[in-house]
């Protein structure tokens, strides 16, 4: 890890004067669609910490989207990724293979759920890995559609802008869009409209009854979901919906996919989300977690289902690339040495302790409707106080005002309502409460 000191560390207004030069630079050259959570510029950045380029320190609670959860410079993934750059930085591994691209396949086949015989695909970017696990599913049954779910995010692509349910900022302007996607309900425990508890049952029911009357469930490829839905607002299906919608795909041979690219890699307190209910995807795609931070992405599943596509049908001149396959190896080294899940369950117990303290003392509750989330995924949804009519304006001023004290948070959800939160898994504990604190002050100045 780079030797930036573990603490917080504020001495210019943020952003600082350099940052402030670099973005009037960075909007006179970059696109403005490019979207900004917070306009500091990065210097450096390791275990709990990112330091921009006025010095200051900030407390990361994002991991640049829930990507660095070994940190920004883990050891092994800076010695590994390093060896190999010196090595070479690339053949194209459908030209000349390495041994790297096998040993990261061999590593998802020990760590996904399920004892079968399991193969993988690597790739680039989460959307890539999705849109082959399209193409994979598709090929293997040998129909078209694909079912997604209502507050599902799956990538910036044409196919996954049409697997994505939002359409501000991610679709607007940017259709048509891919055919042959149908969405249904999912188990949004907060806001089912008969309860949390009616949620796994009705939702799924509801779904299975879409599926079966509109689709045909004959014609359907794969189903697709997220088992904690990220970009939608940290939704944990209520329970009883996964396993549901599973039997109900393996019943009628549809290629179940977990899209495990935010919740995958120890950041929920499993390998992946999926276990926590038993269930066991036909495929799963990972990315984000993966590799340390280098650009890496994978489709892996039964060995059956991953044959089915033709020699030349998969791959990209990068996919897999070599650098990335060492970065990968060496996130799995540090998940499995500093015992990550075991840590992820620790930040769990200690943010829902003190968000749930937080709520306590507003009264009914006051903006926080829904604490919710698993390890280090966890989220509150805000809302107007004593309604469950979503707050995206005080969602943005708590975000700004701890942005103003350096914790860099990060916001989500379908109505813009939802503060989330994903440190480095590796992040101290002191960081951790001190974010905290951070986050309690905010809330004085709503
Ligand atoms: C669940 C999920 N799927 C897919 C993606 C797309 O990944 P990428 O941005 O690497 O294309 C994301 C990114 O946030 C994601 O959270």
């Amino acid at each position: 890890m780079s030797d930036i000191p573990q603490e917080r560390r504020v001495l210019t207004a943020i952003p600082g004067p350099k940052s402030v030069e670099l973005q009037a630079r960075r909007t006179a050259a970059v696109a403005a669609g490019v979207g900004s959570t917070l306009p500091v510029f990065a210097a450096r950045a390791g275990g709990g910490i990112i330091e921009d380029v006025d010095g200051n320190r900030l407390i990361d609670f994002g991991s640049g989207i829930a990507v660095t959860s070994v940190g920004a410079s883990a050891e092994a993934v800076v010695r590994r990724a390093s060896a190999q750059l010196a090595d070479f930085t690339h053949t194209c591994f459908m030209v000349t293979p390495y041994e790297g691209y096998v040993e990261v396949c061999e590593r998802l086949a020990e760590l996904t759920p399920g004892d079968h015989a399991k193969k993988s695909a690597l790739f680039n970017s989460g959307a890539e890995a999705v849109e082959n696990a399209v193409k994979i599913a598709r090929a293997y049954t040998k129909r078209t559609a694909v079912v997604v779910f209502d507050h599902g995010y799956h990538g910036r692509t044409n196919l996954t802008m049409a697997l994505t349910a939002k359409n501000m900022p991610y679709k607007q302007g940017f259709g048509p869009f891919a055919p042959e996607v149908y969405r249904v309900p999912v188990a949004y425990g907060y806001r089912w409209p008969t309860g949390a508890e009616n949620a796994g049952a009705e939702a799924s029911a509801q779904a299975i009854d879409e599926i079966t009357k509109q689709i045909g469930a004959q014609n359907v490829a794969a189903i697709i979901i997220e088992p904690v839905l990220g970009e939608g607002g940290f939704i944990e299906p209520a329970k009883g919906f996964l396993p549901e919608i599973a039997r109900f795909a393996k019943d009628n041979g549809i290629v179940f996919v977990a899209d495990e690219i935010q919740s995958g890699f120890c950041r929920t307190g499993q390998w992946f989300a999926c276990e926590d209910e038993g269930i066991v995807p036909d495929l799963i795609t990972t990315a984000k977690g993966i590799a340390g931070g280098l650009p890496l992405s994978a489709v892996t599943g039964r060995a059956e289902i991953m044959d089915a596509a033709h020699s030349g049908g998969l791959g990209g001149t990068y996919g897999g690339n070599p650098v990335a396959c060492a970065g990968a190896l060496g996130a799995i080294e540090t998940m499995i040495e500093l015992d990550l899940n075991g840590k992820a369950r620790r930040i769990e117990e200690v943010m829902k302790g003190r968000l749930g303290e937080m709520r306590a003392k507003l009264p009914n509750g006051g903006v926080i409707g829904d604490i919710r989330g698993r390890g280090a995924m966890i989220a509150i949804e805000l809302v107007k106080s004593g309604t469950k009519e979503p707050d995206a304006a005080a969602t943005a001023a708590l975000a700004k005002a701890c942005h103003a004290e350096g914790l860099l948070v990060l916001t989500c959800g379908t109505y813009g309502n939802v503060l989330r939160f994903l440190p480095p898994l590796v992040i101290g504990e002191d960081l951790l409460d001190e974010g905290l604190d951070i986050l309690e002050q905010a809330f004085a100045t709503l």
